[in-house]
């Protein structure tokens, strides 16, 4: 089978916040999808990074008493320390300060200006800081923000501008030949009703602040926060400083982002890359947020959860699989403690660590903790074929929520079968070993199919079950096909893997 590649970007994040939950979020998610593709064999190119430019970042390190190029120094490294501990997979991480990034982000402005789609205007307009976005009056929410609900100040400068408008009706028939671009469908049918309601030209270039690239043409102007950010997913591949192998990974597979920055991203960003010439993304993935109390969580709200917390007191995979499992791709989940513990305790505690404990204990009291060859006309076998097929379509049509019920549904089906035949209460013997041997079959398929998810626990579920070597070498669809285990393998119990969890009153 040819190798293909694939690849997909998260957000690049903000530097003037330290990660949290709301971050973790959409990492999580291309992380798992990530490791999806990686099993089926895709050649994958995942990328994370930080956006270290703009007045957000200018006025957090003025307040900190720093230059932002030593504020952006102290807080990169800790996105990249928070996603070693979430046993993220990424391939690059880009950082907008490298100079790998500034060469792209001169060649994409030289390529817009050199289109004619970048022009000298002058401009007032009302500014949210927070979101680094103009609004007119009418966008205000009782004279705020409408997302972050601050005041907004009035800015006059003259600036470069894109000419946006120029790209509506273009945009209209690229997303009308390309359905399903961007999924979920509603989110998708957001960004198209921005484009529909009118585009505006918007200023890619400011002279009020020195903290950003400057413009190739007139270097008294430094590009706008987002021309800059977006540009990463350019110049992390290679644009600017290597056309080989920006030819090997662009267009992108998917942008994973959150439904606040639409209007960049499915709007801005694809009549950018019109301009100059280059080809569109391929698909957009549209999350929502991740709410604490019903409000987006973010440094400005001041109610931020630090995953790295609830890491050390759920686990890493405890943690990942409540983020993939609780909450539809592209709706608003509502974080709350209790909300995770039930589902570490229904789907984690009692479903796959009851499993694995069981199936260990049976094998040790009656098949000498050596676990028998599965049969090839087991019952299971259904189960496992179709929990492959349901969890590759999950994952495939970004929906790992739905991945991860297909998984489960195999985990179900073996508890129920060993439930259904009590080899606990059987004598040792052939008919014990047959039972055993389809349990075992089923949790190598479930480890297999829940590694993108929650990695080091399939991985220890694969050594306990006696198997060699890594799940993450192991290449769909070959190792979903019944009969993969081979039996004669020593069975080891362990720990209970997931112990239940008190639910505080
Ligand atoms: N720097 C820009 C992105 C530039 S991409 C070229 C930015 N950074 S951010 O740090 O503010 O947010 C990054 C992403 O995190 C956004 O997609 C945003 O939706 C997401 N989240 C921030 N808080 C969130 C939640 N509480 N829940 C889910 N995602 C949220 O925007």
């Amino acid at each position: 089978m040819a190798v293909a590649n694939f690849s997909l970007t998260t957000p690049i994040y903000y530097v003037n916040a330290k990660p949290h939950l709301g971050h973790a979020y959409t990492t999580i998610i291309g992380d798992a999808l990530a490791r999806w593709h990686r099993l089926i064999g895709d050649d994958v190119h995942f990328l994370t990074g930080t956006d270290e430019h703009g007045l957000k970042i200018q006025q957090a390190a003025d307040a900190a008493g720093m230059t932002p190029q030593q504020f952006a120094d102290g807080i990169a490294p800790q996105f990249q320390q928070a996603w070693k501990k979430l046993n993220i997979s990424n391939d690059d991480f880009i950082r907008t300060t490298e100079p790998r990034h500034y060469a792209g982000v001169a060649k994409l402005l030289q390529a817009c200006y050199d289109a004619g789609d970048i022009e000298l205007d002058t401009y007032t307009g009302l500014y949210c800081v927070a979101c680094e976005l103009y609004y007119t009056e009418e966008e205000l929410v009782d004279g705020l923000c409408p997302i972050h609900k601050l005041p907004v100040e009035s800015f006059e400068e003259e600036n470069y501008f894109f000419r946006l408008s120029r790209f509506e009706g273009r945009l209209l028939d690229w997303y009308a030949g390309h359905p399903g671009a961007m999924t979920p469908e509603f989110r998708g049918n957001e960004a198209l009703g921005l484009i529909r309601g009118g585009l505006r030209d918007f200023s890619v270039s400011r002279t009020s602040l020195a903290w950003g690239v400057p413009l190739p043409w007139d270097t008294k102007h430094v590009a706008y926060v987002w021309f800059d950010a977006l540009t990463n997913y350019l110049s992390s591949v290679g644009y600017g400083t290597d056309d080989e192998r920006f030819s090997e990974w662009w267009p992108v597979d998917y942008h994973l982002l959150g439904k606040d920055i639409v209007r960049q991203h499915c709007v801005y960003w694809p009549a950018m890359l019109m301009s100059a010439g280059i080809a569109l993304p391929k698909g957009w993935g549209i999350g929502g947020w991740l709410l604490a109390g019903g409000e987006k969580m973010s440094k400005t709200s001041g109610n931020v959860i630090d995953p790295l917390d609830l890491v050390d007191d759920i686990g890493v995979d405890g943690f990942r699989y409540y983020v993939l499992a609780e909450t539809p791709y592209g709706q608003d989940g509502d974080f709350t403690y209790e909300g995770l513990l039930n589902r570490y305790n229904s789907d984690l505690a009692n479903n796959l660590g009851n499993l694995l404990s069981r199936v260990a204990t049976v094998v040790a009291k009656k098949c000498d903790g050596i676990g028998p060859a599965p049969r090839a006309d087991s019952p299971l076998a259904t189960a496992a074929a179709t929990a492959y097929e349901s969890t590759s379509d999950g994952w495939l049509s970004l929906q790992p929520s739905r991945a991860l019920d297909a998984t489960w549904s195999l985990i179900r089906a073996t508890n129920a079968y060993l439930e259904a035949n009590e080899p606990w209460k059987t004598e040792p013997g052939a008919a014990v070993d047959a039972v055993m041997g389809d349990a075992l079959e089923a949790l190598r398929i479930v480890a297999v199919l829940a590694s993108p998810a929650i990695p080091d626990t399939a991985q220890e579920v694969w050594g306990r079950i006696g198997l060699p070597g890594l799940v993450v070498g192991q290449r769909l669809p070959n190792a979903a096909a019944w009969g993969g285990y081979p039996g004669a393998l020593a069975v080891t119990k362990g720990e209970p893997m997931f112990p239940r969890r008190q639910i505080p009153a």
